[in-house]
């Protein structure tokens, strides 16, 4: 009989917790609709307690999503419960997920608590959460380095008090695959009424064997896998969804008879997403969604991918979505096709998005022969999470060389006025970020600049992402033009308009 396994999307909370990733309300809201498209059967949408921005992302997505089940994590204390019922309950499928941690080393030295009382903790905050809503999952933190008899003990406890689902998380990524199946085929077997709930597994990524993991957790009775889009997480990351799904369909003559919900040829798409908003690159030689990963360099594996794509090829780049340029895009294109092709990319844009995209699309195609299907996925990118824009660049001088000390002269416009200021820098990126900084009148720290082309070519579009730092925040910043100064100018405003979005406009001091 097929067994259906449960993909649970960390992405928004685990995945949110990488280090220097902070995504505002509308940014959590586009990847939680993505997540939906791409089948995702529950989405973790934050910690509803942790910050008042946290509790109104996971309220917006509890109202928004409408078919996964919408989870938010809490701390095993009624009045974290009580906040995470508060922003889940608008959902069609709320879930409650509160978790408590049981090993030794983490009672001792983090909760200060005995075995014994972590017990009736756990059993009475599940109580507490069920009085809310029926799906509660709890998870035993730090599972994999728990005593395992109590562990078996807490997971008996917490079903008898009406979980739902019992997580079992590798939270420092310290097991092993054979370790770790072994461990989930001893709660089966152990556990007298654990057929009553799904069995969740939580792996991290500190060994990188988060996948390797999960997966031997799945074949040994778990039924629910906690991952996130490009591995994100704390510290080395969680499980990579893409790597799991795609583990599964390629080895299906292995995995046999289990089934998931994912839509895979959504996968390119939500990993792009992710990486875009949150500024985090996914490593070229990633797994599944890295450039390389289907780029074949060699002379002997192209010669056999030319023969028989099956020699060096055992998935499929449309399998995940990453369609090849069938069709080439240039200036005496239409409407039409542009709009074809963008459903094709699988886009939905409201008219006015499209509207704004085409003519970017017009702009793009007169500085560059053939705009390509990357470029246009560039040109939308910018387009989504678009913020207010209380700055806005109205034009752009800069002169620098190798003799001469490099000056910009940037006009920005605000409330309908035009204001200018001149700087000198480094380099001319640098001297129009001097520019800006005295005309928003806040200061911002530069934490990172990135740089690359598109695509290939001398005409390449070229994408800068900034990551800035203002009152213990990252903020990202991005921006696409075929001139990388022009790229890097927008990427700093954009970085400039988030900041004011988030921290409102009472930091602007001058102007
Ligand atoms: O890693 C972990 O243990 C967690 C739990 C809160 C599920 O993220
Ligand atoms: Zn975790």
């Amino acid at each position: 009989m097929a067994t259906q396994i449960k993909i649970f999307d960390t992405t928004l909370r685990d995945g949110e917790q990488t280090p220097g990733v902070n995504l505002n309300i509308n940014e959590k809201l586009e990847v939680a609709k993505q997540l939906e498209k791409l089948g995702v059967d529950i989405i973790e949408a934050g910690f509803a307690i942790a910050s008042p921005g946290d509790f109104e992302a996971v309220k917006a997505v509890a109202e928004n999503i409408k078919n996964s089940t919408i989870a938010s994590l809490c701390r095993a204390v009624e009045k974290d419960i009580d906040r995470a019922w508060e922003a889940v309950q608008y959902a069609k499928k709320p879930r409650i997920h509160t978790f408590l941690a049981t090993s030794e080393i983490h009672l001792k030295y983090k909760l200060k608590m005995t075995e014994e009382e972590a017990l009736q903790r756990a059993i009475s905050m599940v109580k507490y959460a069920k009085k809310y809503c029926e799906d509660v999952e709890f998870s035993a933190e730090d599972a994999s380095r728990t005593r395992i008899d109590f562990l078996y003990k807490v997971v008996e406890e917490v079903i008898k008090a009406g979980a739902t689902v019992v997580n079992i998380p590798d939270t420092v990524g310290y097991s092993t695959p054979s370790e770790f199946g072994g461990l989930i085929k001893g709660i089966k077997n152990n556990v007298p009424n654990i057929d009553k709930v799904d069995i969740s597994v939580h792996c991290h990524n500190d060994l990188g064997l988060a996948v390797a993991n999960s997966l031997a957790a799945m074949v040994n009775g778990a039924t629910q896998l906690e991952c996130t889009i490009n591995g994100l997480g704390e510290r080395a990351g969680n499980a990579s969804m893409e790597e799991i799904v795609m583990g599964l369909n390629t080895r299906k003559d292995y995995y046999k008879d289990i089934t998931h919900n994912i839509d895979t040829v959504q996968i390119y798409r939500t990993s792009k997403l992710v990486s875009s908003l949150t500024g985090v690159n996914v490593q070229p030689n990633k797994a599944v969604v890295g450039a390389n990963a289907f780029a074949h360099e060699s002379g002997i594996h192209q010669h056999g991918v030319l023969s028989e794509k099956s020699t060096y090829e055992i998935m499929t780049p449309e399998s995940i979505g990453l369609t090849q340029n069938r069709m080439v895009l240039g200036k005496l294109s239409g409407r039409h096709a542009f709009e074809e092709r963008l459903k094709e990319l699988g886009y939905s844009l409201s008219a006015e998005e499209t509207q704004k995209a085409f003519e970017q699309f017009k702009g793009l195609a007169d500085k560059k022969k053939e705009v390509s299907d990357r470029d246009i996925e560039a040109l939308v990118k910018e387009k989504v999470s678009e913020i207010p824009e209380v700055f806005e660049l109205d034009s752009f001088q800069i002169s620098s060389g190798n003799r001469v000390i490099a000056n910009s002269v940037i006009s920005l416009k605000r409330n309908g006025n035009i204001i200018s200021e001149a700087a000198t820098g480094d380099g001319p990126v640098d001297a129009a970020f001097n520019a800006m900084d005295r005309l928003i009148g806040f200061s911002i720290e530069l934490e990172e600049y990135s740089l690359k082309a598109v695509t290939e070519g001398k005409d390449a579009l070229g994408e800068v992402t900034v990551k800035a730092f203002k009152d213990g925040k990252f903020f990202i910043g991005r921006g696409v033009s075929t001139d990388i100064v022009e790229a890097s100018v927008k990427a700093y405003l954009n970085a400039i308009n988030r900041i004011i979005a988030e921290l409102g406009d009472s930091i602007i001091s001058k102007n």
